[in-house]
C-alpha cells in the first residue's frame, strides 16, 4: 500500500486490524490472527490497554524479570526490570548480590528540583520587561493558585520564577525560568498546568502595563514546557570495598581488577565514542527500572544523556577510583521519577512492580534505580575487563536463537550440549540444528 489512509483513527479496532492485514500482508488472517493473540482474555483489562494511546491494535509485550538482593543503604530491594534485552537483568543480580556482601550501595538524593519555562518575544526596552516582570511577578504565584493548592498540601509547588534574557542567544528571546518541588510526581501535567497560566498571566498584564510601548505590550508566547534537563534533581549511588575483597571467580587478581576496572572508567571520562556505550549500559538498568514502575523513560534518557554532556562534552556518568587500598565507584544521575500519578495507579503490573518494591517514594525510587544503574555498570565494566562481553551474551543469545526454530527438549539439550564446547553465532546455531534435523 502506497497511498494516505485517511479516517484510521474513526474506525473501530476490528477495522484497523482488518485494513491494516489487507494492505500490508500477502496472509491478512494470519497477520490478523496474530495480532489478536496478544489481547488479553480479559476485556476489562484490555480496554485499559487500549486506552493508554490512540489507534491501539493490540499489546506489545516486554519481559519482566527480577533482580533480587540489592542491598542499598542497610534495605534488601527485589527490583523489577522490564527489558528486552538478554543479560541485563542476570548481570543486575550478579552485582546485587555482588555487593549485598561488601556492605551493599550507598545513596543520596542531592536535589529534586524540576525545572519549565515559557519560551516568548519581546521587542523593546530590557529594564522596562524587568520591571514589568518585577511587578507581575506575585500574579504568577496567586493565579496559578488552584493549581499549586492541592501540590502545596503535599509540600511541593512553585519555588521560583526568573526573567532570563537570551537575546544573545536569538534576538528577542526571553524565558520565565521556572522551577518546582513536585514531590512523589514525575510532575509534567503540574508543571505544563502553571507553566500555560504563567504564559496567560503574561500575556495579559503585558497588554495592561502602562510602562510598555504599544509594540512591547505585544511580546509573544511562543510555547510553555516543562525541561527534561533536570540538573538539580540528582542521585548519587556508591559503592566501596578494600580492594583486597574484590577477589572473586575470574578475579583473581584484585589489585589488576581494580587498575584495569579505574582504566575503564578513566577512557569512558575521556572518549566520548566510549562514553556513550558506557552510558548506554548504566541505562540498561536504568531504563529497566524506569519502564517496570511505569515511568517515562524517554524523558530519563534525554535528561540523563545531557547531564552527561553538561561541561561541554560528552562523558562519563560514573567514576571509580583506589585510594589508600579503597576501591570507590559511584554515579550521579538526573532522575525526575514519580511514584503517583500516571500509569502508576492505573497500569496493573505497574502498581505490582510498585508494592514488589514497598511502594517506594519518588526519592527511594530515585535511589533504588541508580543502585541498578551502577551495578549494571559495574557488571558491564567487570566483563569487559576480565573475560570480555560475549562469553556471557551469547550463552543467554543461544536461547533466542534456539526459539527461532521448532525444536524438541532432547534437541534443545543436544545443542546446549555442543555449545557449551563451541562458540556460539547465529550460523553456527543454525548449521547445527539443521546437521541435528537432517540426522
Ligand atoms: C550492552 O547493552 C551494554 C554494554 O555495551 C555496556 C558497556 O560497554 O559498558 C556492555
Amino acid at each position: 500500500m502506497n497511498e494516505a489512509i485517511s479516517g484510521f483513527s474513526k474506525l473501530s479496532k476490528a477495522e484497523k486490524i482488518r485494513l491494516i492485514a489487507r494492505n500490508y500482508f500477502k496472509d491478512a488472517d494470519a497477520a490478523e490472527a496474530l495480532v489478536k493473540s496478544y489481547w488479553n482474555s480479559d476485556e476489562k483489562l484490555q480496554q485499559l490497554h487500549d486506552e493508554f494511546i490512540e489507534n491501539t491494535i493490540s499489546n506489545f509485550y516486554l519481559p519482566l524479570g527480577i533482580a533480587p538482593n540489592f542491598l542499598i543503604n542497610g534495605r534488601y530491594h527485589t527490583v523489577p526490570m522490564a527489558t528486552e534485552e538478554s543479560s541485563v537483568v542476570a548481570a543486575a543480580a550478579k552485582a546485587a548480590k555482588f555487593w549485598a556482601s561488601r556492605g551493599g550501595f550507598r545513596t543520596t538524593v542531592i536535589g529534586t528540583e524540576k525545572i519549565g519555562q515559557v519560551h516568548f518575544l519581546y521587542t523593546g526596552d530590557k529594564d522596562k520587561l524587568q520591571a514589568f516582570f518585577d511587578k507581575v511577578k506575585p500574579d504568577f504565584f496567586t493565579e496559578t493558585q488552584s493549581i499549586t493548592k492541592n501540590m502545596q498540601q503535599r509540600g511541593g509547588g512553585i519555588l521560583d520564577i526568573e526573567l532570563r534574557d537570551k537575546t544573545q542567544l536569538m534576538p528577542d528571546y526571553y524565558q520565565l525560568h521556572a522551577t518546582f518541588e513536585t514531590k512523589d510526581s514525575m510532575g509534567a501535567n503540574f508543571i505544563n498546568s502553571c507553566l500555560e497560566q504563567f504564559a496567560l498571566t503574561l500575556k495579559t498584564n503585558a497588554l495592561q502595563y502602562d510602562g510598555f510601548s504599544e509594540t512591547e505590550k505585544e511580546l509573544k508566547v511562543v510555547m510553555s514546557i516543562l525541561s527534561n534537563y533536570v540538573p538539580h534533581c540528582i542521585v548519587r549511588a556508591e559503592v566501596s570495598c578494600a580492594v583486597a575483597d574484590l577477589r572473586e571467580k575470574n578475579i583473581e587478581n584484585p589489585e589488576l581488577f581494580a587498575e584495569n576496572f579505574v582504566q575503564a572508567v578513566r577512557i569512558a571520562a575521556v572518549e566520548p565514542f566510549r562514553a556513550v556505550t558506557h552510558n548506554k549500559g548504566i541505562m540498561n538498568g536504568v531504563d529497566s527500572v524506569v519502564v517496570a514502575t511505569g515511568n517515562d523513560f524517554r524523558a530519563i534518557e534525554a535528561g540523563v544523556h545531557a547531564y552527561a554532556a553538561r561541561k561541554g562534552s560528552y562523558t562519563s556518568l560514573s567514576e571509580a577510583r583506589i585510594e589508600d587500598g579503597i576501591f570507590y565507584f559511584s554515579l550521579e544521575l538526573p532522575l525526575a521519577l514519580g511514584t503517583v500519578g500516571g500509569l502508576t495507579t492505573l497500569h496493573p503490573l505497574v502498581k505490582f512492580c510498585h508494592g514488589l518494591l514497598g511502594n517506594p517514594s519518588a526519592q527511594e525510587l530515585m535511589q533504588i534505580t541508580a543502585a541498578v544503574g551502577l551495578a549494571q555498570n559495574f557488571a558491564a565494566l567487570r566483563s569487559l575487563t576480565t573475560t570480555g562481553i560475549q562469553q556471557g551474551h551469547m550463552k543467554m543469545h543461544l536461547n533466542n536463537i534456539i526459539n527461532q526454530f521448532e525444536v524438541s527438549a532432547e534437541e534443545r539439550e543436544l545443542i546446549a550440549t555442543h555449545f557449551q564446547q563451541h562458540a556460539v553465532s547465529h550460523s553456527a546455531v543454525v548449521d547445527f540444528i539443521n546437521h541435528l534435523k537432517s540426522n
